[in-house]
């Protein structure tokens, strides 16, 4: 948890290692210090290969991000993906049995606490049991249904287990390069408070991440989470099909995509290099065709946002549990021409999502790679003005209080 007022973010991913240091100013608005990144070694499609590799990525951008800030990170809020996490929807249910038939937190509780016990694995542990809606008697829709009064209560929840393995491994790094964890958050989780509008939430909305090695998926319906996925694809794979197409080494793909790299709509193509392909010339001398570049993203591309829709139940469906159509992030939203590109595949609407409502130093931050971190700060500064997290420090470790609380937050809009 914060100390002094700090509160700290790290987003472990498959090409980056990001830390951010901020403080909460009087009126809880959350003023950003510093932002460490450092490539990320020791991970691959969002989980750690490699113990001593990502502790020492996550060192090397904690120390930049204490540099620049002068504070110290001492505990941070800690992302977690992969195609080892999964989700579920689920229901639970409990009677009002005191005579004045009042809801009261605990019943809340209790209500939860039923929904959680769904059948998992024993390889696997309950990340967040998050309430999508409560019913009572019988009426649907309700937020909070703490104080009305009824006989009967319902909670439909989302419920994100993870592997246990892979998380104790990225818990382990944190832990050996010197940090505490304050929390673990689902990484698409922490993204939606820095990107998601609120009716965009409540009328159905998908967040894209995609990444290095992982694309992200999370639908937001009524407010609340209702569904995610984690497919292990990413930006990682379009240059691999760069370097293979143009038979140029890796480091040289990744270059040249970065520099002109496009996923130029049909009728937009040509815009930016003429109708006419360009030659493009890399720093070590390679000569490309913009229009071979152009051809083999948007390809990648392409298959990635079908595999993201067609992965949306009920299949074909995601237009009407989508109005508010596709919000893109992770550095491969970078690429020019992605919300046109989106829109022409999926028929929806998209926007690439830019961090808002950031104060301080945060011009590094205005990038939608930065989407998850600066969410967990988000995510932290919500739990702590809320004053849950000190409550909750009484409780235990925070890897078994990881394991075992609810995600109340979640849910409420
Ligand atoms: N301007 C750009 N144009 C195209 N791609 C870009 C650009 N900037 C970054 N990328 C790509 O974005 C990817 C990294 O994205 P991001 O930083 O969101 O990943 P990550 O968080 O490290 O990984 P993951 O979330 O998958 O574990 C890389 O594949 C990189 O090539
Ligand atoms: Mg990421």
């Amino acid at each position: 948890m914060a100390k002094g007022g700090i509160i700290a973010a790290l987003d472990v991913g498959t090409t980056k290692v990001c830390s951010i240091l901020a403080s909460l100013t009087d009126n809880n608005r959350m003023q950003i210090l510093g932002v460490g990144v450092a490539p990320s070694r020791g991970m691959s499609k969002g989980l750690v290969v490699n113990l001593d590799e990502t502790r020492e990525s996550i060192r090397e951008s904690v120390r930049q991000a204490e540099l620049v800030s002068g504070a110290r990170m001492v505990s941070a809020y800690v992302g977690v993906t992969g195609k080892h996490v999964s989700s579920i929807n689920n229901r639970g249910v409990v009677a009002i049995s005191r005579g004045d038939r009042l809801v009261r937190s605990s019943d809340l509780e209790r209500v939860l606490e039923s929904a959680r016990s769904v059948t998992i694995p024993g390889d696997r542990k309950v990340l967040h049991v998050i309430p999508r809606q409560y019913i009572l008697d019988g009426h649907p829709g309700i937020k909070d249904p703490v104080g009305m009064h009824g006989f009967k209560l319902d909670v439909e929840t989302h419920v994100v287990t993870a592997a246990m393995a892979s998380v104790r491994n990225l818990v382990k790094c944190v832990d050996e390069a010197g940090l505490e964890v304050a929390d673990l958050v689902l990484e698409p989780l922490a993204a939606s408070e820095a990107v998601l509008d609120p009716d965009e939430k409540e009328a159905g909305v998908i967040l894209c991440d995609i990444g290095g090695g992982t694309t992200d998926v999370a639908v937001f319906r009524g407010g609340s989470i209702w569904y995610t996925s984690v497919l292990p694809i990413g930006g990682y794979q379009v240059t691999r099909d760069i370097a293979i197409g143009l038979g140029i080494p890796f480091d040289t793909a990744e270059e040249i995509k970065k520099r002109y790299g496009n996923v130029a709509p049909s009728e937009m193509a040509g815009q930016d290099f003429g109708t006419d392909s360009l030659e493009l010339k890399t720093d070590n001398g390679y000569v490309i065709a913009s229009r071979d570049l152009s051809y083999i993203i948007k390809a990648r591309i392409e298959e990635t946002l079908r595999m993201i829709l067609a992965g949306l139940p009920p299949a074909g469906e995601y237009g009407v549990i989508a109005p508010s159509g596709l919000v893109l992030i992770g550095g491969t939203a970078n690429l020019p021409g992605i919300e046109a590109f989106a829109q022409e595949v999926s028929g929806l609407g998209a926007r690439v999502g830019i961090p808002q409502d950031i104060y301080g130093l945060t011009e590094a931050l205005y990038n939608p790679a930065y989407a998850t971190g600066v969410g967990l700060l988000l995510w932290a500064t919500k739990r702590q003005v809320a004053g849950y997290a000190e409550s909750q420090a009484k409780k235990g470790n925070v890897f078994t209080r990881f394991f075992t609380e609810v995600g109340r937050l979640f849910g409420q809009g």
